[in-house]
C-alpha cells in the first residue's frame, strides 16, 4: 500500500474514533441525566399527571373533556365541609339567639294607645300575593337547603343514613324545581314594592334612633316602609334573594355557562354563602313580622291594619292616606 493511502486510513480510523467517543461520552451523559425507566415509573408518572388535572385526549366533548380528576376538588370537599359548615352554622345559630336574647329582654313592640277599631287598607291583594309566594318558597328553599348543608351532621345521627339519603333524595328534587319559582316571586316582590323602598328625609331620623329599638315606646316617624324595612328590601331580597336565585339558576342548567368544574365548584360556595346570609336576615324580618311587632301581621293576612298601629309605625304614611295624598294601595 502507498504510504499515502496509508495515512489516509491512519487519519479516517483517528477521526472515526474521536467521533466514537464523543457519541459514547454524550450517551452517557444523556443516560446519567435522564436514566430509563422501569414500566411501574411510567405508569406512576401518568397517574400523577392525571392527579394533577393534566389534560389528557378523550371522546368526551366540552369544556375539560380530556381532564380525568378536577385537582381542587378535594381542597373545594375541605372548604365546603369545614369552615362553610362551621361559620355558616355559628352565623345562624348566633343570629336564633340575638333574637330570643332581644325578646327576652326587651318583648313586642306594644301599641302605646288602644286600637280605634278603624282599618286602614295597608297592601293589595297582589301585593300579599307577591310575598307569601316569595315567603313560602323561600321557606321550602332555606329548608332543604339546610338539609343539604348541615343533614348529615345534625339529621344524619338522628335518622340514620338510610333515612337521611331518602330525605335528601326529596330535598334535592323540592331545591331543584322551587328555584326558579322562587325567583320569579321575588321578581314580583321587587317590582310590587320598590317605589316605597327610596330614600326619604325621614330615614335619617330612624337611623340615628335605631328605629327606636333601644328606647322605651319610642316610635320614630316613617313613610309606607321604615329605614329597617328598606335594608331588608334592598340588602336581603334584592341582592342576596337575586344573588342566591341567580347562582342557583346557574347549578340547576349548567350548559347557559362554560361549566367547568372549577366554576361549578365556586357557584356551589358562593350560593351557600349567599344563602345563609340570606336566610340570617330573613330571621329577624320574620321575628319583626310576627312576635316582635303586635299588630304586623295583620297587614300581611288580612291587607289591613288598625290607624292606631298606622299612626306608631308609619307616621308619614298614615298622614299621606288620611290627607288623600299618595299613601297606596
Ligand atoms: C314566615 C315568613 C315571613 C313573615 C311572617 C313575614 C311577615 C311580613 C310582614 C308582617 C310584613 C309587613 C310589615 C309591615 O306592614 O310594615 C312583611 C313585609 C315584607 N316582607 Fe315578609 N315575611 C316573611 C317572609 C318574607 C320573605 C322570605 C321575604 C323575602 C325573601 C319577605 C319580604 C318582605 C318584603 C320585601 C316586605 C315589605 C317591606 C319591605 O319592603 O321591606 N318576607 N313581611
Amino acid at each position: 500500500m502507498p504510504v499515502n493511502s496509508l495515512a489516509a486510513a491512519a487519519m479516517q480510523w483517528c477521526v472515526g474514533l474521536v467521533l466514537a467517543c464523543c457519541a459514547l461520552l454524550g450517551a452517557t451523559q444523556a443516560m446519567a441525566a435522564d436514566p430509563p425507566k422501569a414500566p411501574g415509573d411510567t405508569v406512576a408518572d401518568y397517574w400523577r399527571e392525571v392527579r394533577q388535572g393534566m389534560p389528557g385526549v378523550s371522546q368526551v366533548q366540552g369544556a375539560e373533556g380530556g381532564v380525568m380528576i378536577n385537582a381542587r376538588g378535594e381542597t373545594w370537599r375541605q372548604q365546603r365541609n369545614g369552615p362553610l359548615k362551621r361559620y355558616g352554622g355559628m352565623i345562624l345559630l348566633a343570629m336564633l339567639g340575638i333574637i330570643v336574647l332581644f325578646y327576652l329582654v326587651k318583648g313586642p313592640m306594644k301599641l302605646s294607645e288602644p286600637p280605634t277599631g278603624r282599618k286602614i287598607q295597608r297592601f293589595t291583594p297582589f301585593e300579599r300575593f307577591a310575598h307569601w309566594g316569595t315567603a313560602i318558597t323561600f321557606i321550602l328553599m332555606g329548608l332543604t337547603g339546610l338539609a343539604i348543608l348541615f343533614g348529615r351532621t345534625v339529621l344524619g345521627p338522628l335518622i340514620g343514613s338510610d333515612g337521611l339519603g331518602g330525605l335528601l333524595a326529596l330535598g334535592k328534587l323540592v331545591h331543584n324545581y322551587l328555584g326558579p319559582v322562587f325567583l320569579a316571586f321575588t321578581i314580583l316582590l321587587i317590582f310590587a314594592f320598590l317605589r316605597d323602598n327610596v330614600w326619604q328625609k325621614c330615614d335619617t331620623e330612624w337611623i340615628a334612633k335605631a328605629g327606636g329599638l333601644f328606647s322605651s315606646g319610642g316610635h320614630v316617624p316613617s313613610g309606607r316602609f321604615n329605614f329597617g324595612e328598606k335594608t331588608w328590601f334592598w340588602l336581603g331580597v334584592t341582592f342576596l334573594g337575586l344573588f342566591v336565585a341567580a347562582t342557583g339558576l346557574l347549578l340547576n342548567f349548567p350548559a347557559l355557562v362554560d361549566r367547568t368544574r372549577d366554576l361549578m365548584q365556586n357557584l356551589v360556595l358562593l350560593h351557600a354563602i349567599g344563602a345563609v346570609l340570606l336566610l340570617a336576615m330573613s330571621l329577624g324580618h320574620i321575628y319583626m313580622g310576627t312576635v316582635g311587632v303586635e299588630g304586623a301581621l295583620d297587614s300581611m293576612k288580612t291587607g289591613e291594619v288598625d290607624e292606631t298601629w298606622a299612626k306608631e309605625h308609619h307616621e308619614l304614611w298614615y298622614e299621606d292616606v288620611k290627607a288623600g295624598r299618595s299613601g297606596h294601595p
